[in-house]
C-alpha cells in the first residue's frame, strides 16, 4: 500500500537550474574558501530599495504598530490604492485597466507557476531558450509542451508562422530572459492576431519591460485584441529592486474569455482560495515604486545596471565573441568560445577567472552552447570580472 505522488514531477529535472549553479559553486568554494567568485548568475539585484521606497515602508511599518492604522489580512487581489497605482503605470503605455483587472501578488514566478491551474490539458507553445518556470510548472501540472525554437537567426524571437492552427497556452517573454530579444509592435501583432484567430490565450511576461529602449512595446496590450486573448505578468523585482521585497502583478482583462469563462473570475477565485494577500507594508513599497519619483529612482538605478551590460558588451566586441541581449535587457546572452557546451564554459569559467554566469543550456535546448551574464551586479564587481574576463578569453 502507498500514497500515490504526482508523477509529472518527474519529467522535470532534479533540481531547479539556479538551484544546481548554486550547488556548483557552494562545492567549489568548500574546496577554494579563499576564492573571490564573482557572482553574475542569478539575475538578482545588487543596489538597495530607494529613499521613496524607503520611507513609505517605514510609514507603513509604523501604521502597523498603531491600534488605530494597524492591518489584518490584505484584500487578496491586493488594495485599491496598489491596483490604482499599477493602473495609472499603465497609463504610460496608453493602456487602459479598471482596478479589478489588475491582481496584485508576490512575485511573478508566483503567478506564473500559479496560472497553470485555471486551465486545462491544453497543448502549451513554450520559447526555447527562455525563463525555466514557464515549462517546468506545466510538465509538473501534466501538460504537453512543444517549443517555439529560437536562434541566432531568427534573432531569438520565434513566430507563429508555420505552426498548426489550434487552440495553445503561449507563452511569451519581451525582452526575452535569457537572450534580450525584443519583439516589436509588428511581431507582437502577429502573435496576437494569430491568438485571436485560434482562440489560443497569449501569457505575457513583462518583467524586464523596464530595460527596452527604443520604440517597443512594454505592454501586450498595446496591441489592438490583445485584452480579448493576453494575460500579462510584470513585477517590481527588477525594476525597482523587489527580489527580496516581492511585489507583482497579473492583468486579467474583464474582455478575456475562454469557452465563454472570464479569465479573470476564473483567476479571481483561485487566488482567494489559495492566496492571502501581500503584506500591507509592502504594498506600500510597491506603491512607492511606481510613484512618479519612485519611478525616476527606479531608472537610475536601471541606467546604473545598463552600464555593467555596456562594460561586458564591450568586452565581448574586443575579444570577437558573439553575443546579444544588453540594450534592452540586463543580460548579456555570448556565444562560448573554441565550440564549449553551456556547463563546459561554466566550470571553465567558475575554475579559471572564479566568475559565475548561467549556463545557456538551462534556459532549453536551443539554448546549448550559450551563456548568459547578468549586469545586476555591483559596478565594482563588473569591472573585476571584466579585467579577469579580458585576460582569460
Ligand atoms: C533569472 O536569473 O533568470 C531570474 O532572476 C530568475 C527569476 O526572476 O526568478
Amino acid at each position: 500500500m502507498s500514497l500515490k505522488l504526482n508523477d509529472h514531477y518527474k519529467n522535470v529535472k532534479e533540481s531547479y537550474l539556479f538551484s544546481d549553479i548554486a550547488k556548483r559553486v557552494a562545492a567549489y568554494t568548500e574546496k577554494h574558501p579563499e576564492a573571490k567568485i564573482i557572482r553574475l548568475g542569478i539575475g538578482d539585484v545588487t543596489l538597495p530599495l530607494t529613499p521613496t521606497v524607503i520611507s513609505a515602508m517605514e510609514k507603513a511599518v509604523a501604521e502597523m504598530g498603531k491600534k488605530e492604522t494597524f492591518r489584518g489580512y490584505a484584500p487578496e487581489y491586493g488594495y485599491d490604492f496598489i491596483r490604482q497605482a499599477v493602473a495609472d503605470y499603465y497609463k504610460k503605455f496608453g493602456v487602459t485597466l479598471s482596478l479589478n483587472e489588475v491582481f496584485v501578488s508576490d512575485g511573478a514566478k508566483s503567478d506564473v507557476g500559479n496560472i497553470v491551474d485555471i486551465f486545462g490539458d491544453n497543448t502549451v507553445l513554450i520559447p526555447d531558450p527562455v525563463y525555466p518556470v514557464y515549462l517546468d510548472s506545466n510538465l509538473m501540472s501534466g501538460r504537453r509542451v512543444s517549443f517555439l525554437k529560437a536562434s541566432s537567426e531568427d534573432g531569438f524571437l520565434p513566430m507563429p508562422s508555420g505552426l498548426k492552427e489550434d487552440s495553445y497556452l503561449i507563452y511569451l517573454c519581451s525582452p526575452n530572459n535569457p537572450t534580450g530579444a525584443v519583439y516589436n509592435r509588428e511581431q507582437l501583432t502577429a502573435w496576437v492576431n494569430f491568438a485571436l484567430k485560434t482562440g489560443s490565450v497569449i501569457i505575457f511576461d513583462s518583467a524586464y519591460e523596464a530595460y527596452i529602449k527604443g520604440d517597443y512595446p512594454h505592454s501586450v496590450y498595446e496591441i489592438p485584441g490583445a485584452e480579448k486573448c493576453a494575460v500579462e505578468i510584470c513585477s517590481l523585482s527588477k525594476t525597482a529592486g523587489f527580489t527580496g521585497t516581492r511585489c507583482a502583478w497579473t492583468i486579467m482583462p474583464d474582455t478575456l474569455t475562454v469557452d465563454g469563462v472570464v479569465l479573470n473570475k476564473r483567476w479571481a477565485r483561485r487566488q482567494a482560495t489559495k492566496f492571502n494577500g501581500v503584506p500591507y507594508v509592502i504594498q506600500r513599497a510597491a506603491e512607492a515604486a511606481l510613484s512618479p519619483e519612485g519611478q525616476k529612482e527606479s531608472e537610475a538605478s536601471v541606467a546604473y545596471y545598463m552600464g555593467n551590460a555596456a562594460l561586458l558588451a564591450d568586452l565581448f566586441t574586443r575579444k570577437g565573441i558573439w553575443f546579444t541581449g544588453g540594450i534592452c535587457s540586463p543580460y548579456i546572452w555570448l556565444k562560448c568560445p573554441n565550440g564549449m557546451n553551456s556547463w563546459e564554459f561554466f566550470d571553465s569559467l567558475l575554475e579559471n577567472v572564479q566568475v559565475v554566469g548561467t549556463p545557456g543550456s538551462g534556459f532549453g535546448e536551443c539554448g546549448e552552447g550559450y551563456f548568459r551574464l547578468t549586469s545586476f551586479g555591483s559596478r565594482e564587481a563588473t569591472e573585476e570580472a571584466v579585467g579577469r574576463l579580458e585576460k582569460f578569453l
